[in-house]
Formats: C-alpha cells, structure tokens, sequence
C-alpha cells in the first residue's frame, strides 16, 4: 500500500523548505517575461516587468492586434510564424539543474472559425497542441510546463502542423528548492490545473507566489465540485509554507466527502502527479479529529489522512496516477474515527511526459556557431531564419539529415546548395564530427576551403558554383572515407592540378562542366515544375536589369524616365480585349521627396510601410508608397507588387504610375484614390458622414469583381526563353473592402497586389508556401488545406458582399459571440430568406429587393465551404451586371412612372448560381413601393410559384 502514494513533505522537511523560500529574495528579479510583438519594455499591475521579443524576432511583419471585449486591460498582440513546416523557438537563458516554470499565452481570437493546431515544446520534448479557438478556455490559453534545464539555455517551440503558429506571451520562473521535480528530473510536467480551492476573485500570482504560479478560481475552471461543500475560512494562521497564505488561507469542506471532477483529459492513459495542500483551517479542531481517505478515480490512494499528524497544521501530498480522459478526486471523511469531514485548500494536476534526448550537445554547438556565422552575411535568408531550436527533433532543420546515435540525434548531411549564401564559407562546419555529406554548391561562398580534421567521416563533399578561393587542402583531398569530392565552378580557385588518387573518388577536377550529374538533373526538374514562380523571378531580374539601365542613363536631373516593357495583358471576354504596352516610370528619390513635401502628409499605414500624399509637378495627385531602409519585411511584396502592376493595366485596377529604388527605398507611386476605401464608405468615418446609397455600392461591387476577373498574358520577347501563359489568373489572396479603392467618380479600383500569386496550373505543386489573408475574409478550404486556387478570391469578394448589404464588419467581437463572424451570421437568415434582418438599416427603403436579392445569392455561393462549389468571378461579375440592370431599371422606372414595358434581360448565357433554390431561395418580396418593372419571363428563376 505505501508504494501506491507518497508523502511528499514531512512537517520538518516543510519547514526548512519554507525557510530557504523565505531567505531567497522573493523579487521578479530573474524572471523572463516577453510581450510578443510589443514596442517597449513595460511593468504590469503585478510588478512584473515584460520585455518586447525583439531580441529573438526582429520582424514585426508578422505581429497583429487582437480584439478584446472593450474593458478587457490583458494584452492585446500575436505573433504568428507564416512557415509552412518545421518550428520556431524562443531561446532563453537558464542555469544548469535549476527546475523552472515556463508558461506560453495564446490569445484567444486570432484563429476565429479556422482550423488551425500547432504543438508545444519545451526543448524537444512535446508537451501540447494548441488547437483552434473552438478548443481553447475562453480569453487566454495559458500552456505551462516544469523542466529542469539541462543546458545554460532552453528552447521554447512552436511546431507547424496547420495554419500559422502564434504566441502572445511567454514567461519563465526559477523554481528554487521545489518539490516538483524532486523525483523526477528527467520529466517535463505540464500543468492541468492549479486550483486554489476557496479563492473567488482572480488568480492569485506574483507577488503572493514567489514563483509566479498562478493559483486559478475554481469556478473559473472547467471542474465539476460536489455542490454543497462549504467554504471556509481564516486568518489565524502564519504557518510556513510552500503555497501562498493567500491561496491557502480559504478552502472548501463538507461533513462528509469533497469531490473535484476534471474531464477533457487526453484520451489515452497518462501519468499524472498531484499535489494536494491542506491547512487547518479551524485551530479548535486538534490532531485525529478530521481524518479522511483520498481517493483518485475511485482507487485509495491515501489512507486515514490527518493534515495534523506531523504536528503541524500544514501538510502536503503527492499523488501519481495513471487517469484518461477524467480525473475524479474524492476525499471522505472515515466514518467512525473522524468528527469532521474532509477540507481541501489547494491542489495542482500536472501530467507527466519523460524527457526526450534532443541532438548532440556537441553538435549542436557546432551547427549553432555555423549558422551565427552564415547569420552575419545573410540575415534574410529564409533558409537560415528557419533554422530555430534543435536541429534534428522533431524534424532536421531544412538541409540537414540527422540519425540516431548513442541515444541522441546527430547531423550525418548537410545539404545547404541553392540557397543564396554568401560570405566565407564557415569553418566550424569541420566541427560536425558526425557529417558524412556536405554539399554547399550553388551559393556565393567566398574564401577558402577550410581544414578538415583526419576524423572527418566525409564520404562526400560538393563545393562546386561558388566563389571560393586558393587550393583544395591535403587535409580534405586525403580524407580516408571520402569518395566524392566536387569543386569546379568556382572562378578564382587555383588552376593548379590538384594531388589526390583519382581512382577512388569521383571528381569534376575543377571544371565547371560536370557530365550527367544528378544535381543538374535535380534542377532542370525543379525548374520545369517551378516555372510559375521562375516567370515572377524573371520579371523581376528584368525590371532589376532595366532599373540598372535607366539609373545608368539618368542624369538624376528630376525628370521622368519612361520605360516601356513587353508586357501585355489581355482580358478573357471579347468585349473588354485589350492590348497595350506600358509605360512605367522610374523617379528620382528626390523627385518623389518634392512630391510628397519629405513626406508630409501621411495618409496610410500597412504592413508594407507608410503611404504619403503627393503632387507631381504636372498636378497629378499620387499616392506614395514607402517601404523605408529600416524595415525588414515587405521586399518580397514590394516585388511582386512592382513586378505584377508594371506589366498590368485595367480600368479596375490601382494603376502603378512609377516607381523609385534608390539608397535602399523602395517606393511605389500610384495615383490619388479621393474617394478612399470602400470599408472607409461602409463602417468607417465616411460612412458617419453620409451614407453610401445602395445603386453606388453596387456598382463599386461590379467594379471590384471586374478588377478581379482580368487574365494575363505575359510576352518577354527579348528573351531567348519565350514564355507565354496564356490566360493565367492572378489570385489577389487579400481581397477585402479595404483594399477596394474609390476613385473622385466613385469607381471601384483593387489595390495591394503584394501577396499576390499565379493561380497555380497543371503541373504545378498546388500548396502554397504560406497562408495569407485577413481573418474574416480568408477562405477555410484554403486556410486549412492551404492549397490555394482563384475560388479563394471568391470567398473573400463574397464576404465582401456581405459587407456591402449589411455595412457590418466582417470579424467584430464586440458583438455578441454568434454574431463575430459576418459569414456565419448571416448564413443562417439567407438561408431562411430572412434577408431584411441583414440589409444594412441606412438602406432600408433603398433598393429593389431583386436586385438584393441577387447581390445576396451571389454572396451565398461565394462563401460556400467547398471551394468547387463557388462560382467564378466571370459568373459573378455576370450576376452583379444584372442586378443592376435591374436596380437602374427599378430607379429609372421610379422617375418616370411611365411603364418601361416588357424589358428583358440581355444575357442569355447567365450564370446559374450552384444552390439549391428549393431550400434557399424566398419569394422575391418586392418592395411595395417599387414595383417591379420586370417581366416575370427573366424572373423565372426567382419567382415563388
Ligand atoms: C528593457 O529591459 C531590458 C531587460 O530588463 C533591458 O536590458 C533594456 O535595456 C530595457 N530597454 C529599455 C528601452 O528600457
Ligand atoms: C495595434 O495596436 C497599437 C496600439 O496598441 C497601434 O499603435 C497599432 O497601430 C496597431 N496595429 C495594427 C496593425 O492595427
Ligand atoms: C466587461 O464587460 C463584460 C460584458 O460587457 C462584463 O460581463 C464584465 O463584468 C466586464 N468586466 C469588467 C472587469 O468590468
Ligand atoms: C508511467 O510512468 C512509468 C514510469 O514512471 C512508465 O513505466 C509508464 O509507462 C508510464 N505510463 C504511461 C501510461 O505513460
Ligand atoms: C471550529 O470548530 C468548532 C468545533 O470544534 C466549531 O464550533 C466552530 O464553528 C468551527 N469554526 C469555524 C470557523 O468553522
């Protein structure tokens, strides 16, 4: 029986356990707690001081705001990983064999209605997965583990397994002389709960816990508590402990049994440890008075307990168990022997995961110094900043191959070739005593090549395509393993024949041909699949190549510099067919400086940088977009968006007058929009001014849909690759109302082609790196699949047109939780034709319940969840036409209440909408006061009977 539990804490052992809490400065002083994506350093109502995570993540592209209810005063930020696998860690500083606490905060908000998951880890050892929101305790989810470090640093890790992985806060605690791990180092413990039995008001911390633990309300946790137990309470006490008085000093009792109930435990068995905390409440009652049996899921696991029995009034106990999916702690008095029933001050849960073994400290010291040097050169480069925590667990960081040694990982390749390095080619690598392959060709590695020890177990070594410099060492040519060894291509090597027994090793001798090698293969494959994205690249090399041109050419005397590129767009109807040549200028930096005044007037603020107001000297109006020196991100958008608008012009489209790439500025200029953005019309400040009437809202929609319907045609004919993709689509990926701009005449224009991309083709890998989009406009296929099509555009203009009709917000929490989501609110009274309860309340009265009703269906099919089931944006664009056509109809017959007669629709070939009609769609209810000028021949498909 005594194997089955343990005491944990005999009443002397407290003592002097309470003694060293008490010596030990009890100040904030060696906690770590990071703000994500905060600005600045700041203290909180607790006295604990918060740092920004800067130091580990400089780039703030990839921080958001999260909406709280408005009186909410906890912070407020996410930072997300757009990575499509692997993880990113944060290192933080420990000492060796010191236990520690450490608590992520993922705010509740950012994944609304979108499956999303990603797992835990402290070092490499899993101790959660954070699924979406439907999943997490109202407001934060707090996940938190107790490790001892093993090392003078510890990781902290998200891994990606759907959607962006993201974290608000994260904070570590020394736990000095805790009894956590005290029999078990080699654990992780993870925290289930942390109740403090009697507390009613908020969690009870720092500075009442001198560890930070957060002892919770029980009725703010998911708990079932056997209903009639009573509180107690009292401050008579000063005894030591290790638990808060403040926690302890309230607790819950009952003359006969306590019952606390955790469900929604994991479905499997797993071992968990308790610690139960019990202070005499009641001085009067003396020892053998209150005794009870604990029991855990109905097993004994203590027998005849008395809190006192140690001469104490405190006392603790440890319990492990094995439990699935609940959890059911049962005190009850021992008929009999016992006058008062049991009490219960305090309790944790935490679930036991054993340790696992990450890599080789020695190699990852080794892979750790290699990647800070390669660091200093390439700070961007995607390769390296994906390279977070251990190298080799869960997964190898991207061009490693990792294998099982002694109990740990160990690197035997590394494949680091094409990935855009640069600088001296490190000679730590030498250091992975493990390396059986390196390959670092097709890089711009400069230097020498380094020495390797006679240890090395090199089988094969590529250095080719580089810009390495002197001779090839003995100490590599005469490696005893090594059987490849390639080094050509490298234009200023020694031209010396080099001395090694060629019989053994296949060689290209320095020269850059190399015949049939599988490299080469491998990457007349990759270019054959990627030639989508190799045609953007190529558009940028060429505007990159003709930048140099014309910046060669320009005096820098302020004028313009028109440069005419082969790009030609067409669009897919015969009607609006179009060929042009574009003209795309290229400004001075000071010519955009006298534009804008040095910046005087700003007038927006994205991701990318900040948008001016300007005047060309011709009187043009423009809008300036900066992307300053400083900022990290957005040159990739910067890229896409110069390259996609220079060679693209619609009458629904920004148009991109020019461009400037000068001391690092990156700028684009467009023309002045006055009429600002459709949201701004909808639910902004324009909107409190006047409202936007409901033909005009139609026509910006048409407008929008057009903008997006357009195909490219791409001609380069300077080339000797002629490339010419008939007809591919542009997907936008970030259709929203705030990226449809109004022009003086009210005409819609899309805007913001940063995230753009090619609809992806046959042939084509068909998952997109990276999810992009704004929450409530993205489309769940594509966020949960993340393969991204032009149907995910369709979904996003649908929310739009949800916005248009109801002037509501596509994500607000502010309203009550069934209605955050505009989609999902409005489905359900589309569904049940109950289509005034969403229309807009400034409109009522003012549209043609027809041309509504279009506009709504159209809507419907737009959002439907199965991305096959959503029109196209032809069907759309067709679809919105008639509804206005209807609707200046209806306006016109309004003027003149002379019939118009029999008028038909035009459009033969219309789109029938993929919905079912029977169960969808209402009687169309026109408004009395407008009555229908249409015969009921083109309404057939509408009409009740
Ligand atoms: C923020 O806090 C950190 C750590 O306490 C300190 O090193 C840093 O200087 C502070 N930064 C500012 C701007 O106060
Ligand atoms: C986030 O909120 C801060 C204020 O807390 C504000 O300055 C910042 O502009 C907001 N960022 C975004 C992207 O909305
Ligand atoms: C915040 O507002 C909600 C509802 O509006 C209310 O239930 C809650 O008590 C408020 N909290 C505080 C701290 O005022
Ligand atoms: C519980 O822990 C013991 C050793 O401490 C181990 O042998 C056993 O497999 C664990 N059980 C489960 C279900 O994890
Ligand atoms: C303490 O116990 C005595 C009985 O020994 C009882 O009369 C008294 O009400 C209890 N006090 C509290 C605060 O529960």
């Amino acid at each position: 029986m005594m194997g089955v539990y343990n005491w944990i804490v005999s009443g002397a052992e407290c003592f002097i356990v309470c003694l060293l809490i008490l010596i030990q400065p009890t100040c904030a002083g060696d906690f770590v707690s990071i703000n994500c994506c905060a600005a600045l350093n700041s203290t909180d109502k607790n006295n604990i001081s918060w740092i920004p995570d800067y130091g580990w993540f400089p780039n703030d592209a990839n921080c958001q705001n999260i909406t709280r209810a408005a009186n909410h005063t906890g912070y407020d930020k996410i930072r997300f990983f757009q990575i499509d696998s692997g993880k990113r860690c944060y290192n933080l500083p420990t000492n060796k064999d010191q236990d520690y606490l450490i608590r992520g905060t993922f705010l509740y908000g950012y994944s609304v209605g979108f499956s999303l998951s990603f797992d835990v880890l402290i070092g490499v050892t899993r101790i959660s997965t954070v699924k979406s929101f439907e999943d997490l305790k109202a407001e934060d989810l707090k996940v938190e583990g107790i490790f001892r470090a093993t090392n003078q640093h510890m990781d902290f890790c998200l891994v990606h397994d759907k959607g962006s992985p993201y974290i608000s806060q994260l904070e570590l605690r020394p736990l000095e002389d805790s009894v956590y791990l005290q029999r078990k180092a080699t654990t992780v413990l993870k925290l289930v709960s942390r109740i403090g039995v009697g507390n009613a008001g908020d969690g009870i911390r720092h500075p009442d816990d001198h560890f930070d633990r957060i002892w919770e309300n029980p009725n703010n946790e998911r708990i079932f508590i056997s209903p009639d137990s009573t509180p107690a309470r009292s401050i008579i006490f000063n005894a030591s402990t290790t638990v808060p008085l403040k926690v302890l000093k309230t607790a819950l009792t009952h003359q006969d049994r306590l019952e606390f109930v955790h469900n929604s435990l994991n479905a499997e068995d797993h071992n968990y440890t308790l610690f139960l905390y019990f202070l005499e409440l009641n001085s009067t009652i003396s020892p053998r008075q209150r005794v009870f049996n604990i029991y855990v899921n109905n097993e004994l696991h203590h027998k005849e307990f008395d809190i006192q029995a140690n001469g104490s009034y405190y006392n603790e106990v440890e319990l492990n168990v094995i439990a699935k999916e609940s959890l059911n702690l049962t005190l009850i008095k021992v008929k009999n022997r016992s006058v008062f029933g049991p009490i219960l001050n305090a309790y944790e849960i935490l679930q036991v995961y054993p340790w696992v073994q990450g890599t080789n400290q020695q190699d990852v010291d080794t892979i750790e110094m290699v990647k800070n040097k390669l660091l200093l050169l390439n700070k961007e480069n995607l390769v390296l900043q994906s390279w977070s925590g251990d190298p080799c667990s869960p997964l190898p960081w991207k061009g490693l191959t990792c294998q099982q040694m002694n109990g740990s990982p160990v690197i035997i390749r590394l494949n680091i070739s094409s990935s855009n390095l640069r600088g001296p080619l490190p000679a730590n690598i030498t250091g992975l005593t493990n390396l059986m392959q390196l390959n670092v060709s097709h890089n711009d590695f400069t230097g020498k090549i380094p020495e390797f020890p006679s240890s090395s177990k090199l089988t094969s070594v590529d250095l080719s395509s580089n810009d390495l410099v002197g001779f090839l060492p003995n100490s590599l040519t005469s490696l005893p393993n090594l059987t490849s060894l390639y080094y050509g291509c490298n234009a200023h090597f020694s031209k010396e024949s080099p001395s090694f027994n060629s019989s053994r090793l296949a060689t290209d001798y320095g020269a850059c041909e190399r015949q049939g090698s599988t490299s080469e293969i491998q990457g007349i494959v990759i270019g054959t699949v990627a030639c989508g994205s190799f045609i953007l690249a190529l558009g940028v090399a060429l505007i990159c190549i003709y930048r140099q041109k014309f910046l060669s050419l320009a005096n820098f005397d302020g004028n313009r510099h028109p440069m005419t590129r082969n790009a030609i767009f067409s669009l897919p109807s015969s009607d609006d067919v179009d060929f042009k040549s574009i003209t795309i200028q290229v400004f001075t930096l000071e010519y955009i400086e006298n534009a804008t005044h040095k910046y005087k007037t700003l007038i927006g603020e994205g991701g990318f940088g900040s948008v001016f107001r300007g005047i060309l000297p011709d009187g043009q109006e423009v809008a300036v977009k900066v992307r300053s020196s400083t900022s990290i991100q957005g040159t990739r958008e910067f890229e896409n968006e110069l390259n996609l608008l220079s060679s693209i012009r619609h009458e629904n489209l920004v148009p991109l007058l020019g461009y400037c790439c000068e001391n690092d500025q990156q700028i684009l200029v467009y023309p002045f929009m006055s009429n600002g953005s459709l949201q701004d019309r909808l639910n902004g400040e324009a909107a409190k001014r006047k409202t936007l009437d409901w033909p005009t809202r139609l026509s910006i929609a048409l407008g929008a849909a057009r903008g997006k319907k357009f195909k490219i045609i791409f001609h380069y004919s300077g080339l000797t690759h002629l490339h010419t993709f008939a007809g591919r689509c542009i997907i936008h990926r970030d259709v929203k109302s705030s990226n449809i701009l109004l022009d003086q005449s009210m005409n819609a224009k899309v805007a913001d082609f940063g995230f753009s991309k090619y609809a992806p083709q046959e042939g084509d890998s068909g998952a997109s790196l990276e999810v992009r989009g704004t929450a409530g406009y993205l489309d769940p296929e594509y966020y949960s699949t993340q393969h991204l099509s032009a149907k995910s555009d369709v979904f996003s203009f649908g929310v739009v047109l949800l916005e248009i009709v109801s002037g509501r917000e596509p994500l607000n929490i502010h309203r009550p939780r069934n209605e955050w989501s505009l989609v999902e609110w409005a489905k359900p009274f589309i569904r049940e034709s109950k289509i005034d309860e969403i229309v807009d309340s400034s409109i009522k009265g003012g549209y043609h319940a027809e041309a509504m009703w279009r506009v709504v269906e159209a809507a419907l099919a737009c959002i439907e969840p199965f991305s096959a089931y959503r029109p196209c944006m032809a069907d759309i664009v067709r679809e919105l036409e008639d509804a206005l056509i209807i609707e200046n109809n209806a306006s016109e017959y309004m003027k003149s209440i002379d019939s118009i007669g029999g008028y038909s629709l035009g459009g033969s070939n219309r789109f029938s909408i993929v919905i079912d009609k029977k169960n969808v769609l209402p009687p169309p209810t026109p408004t009395p006061t407008v009555p229908s000028p249409i015969n009921s021949q083109a309404l057939a498909p509408l009409e009740p009977r």
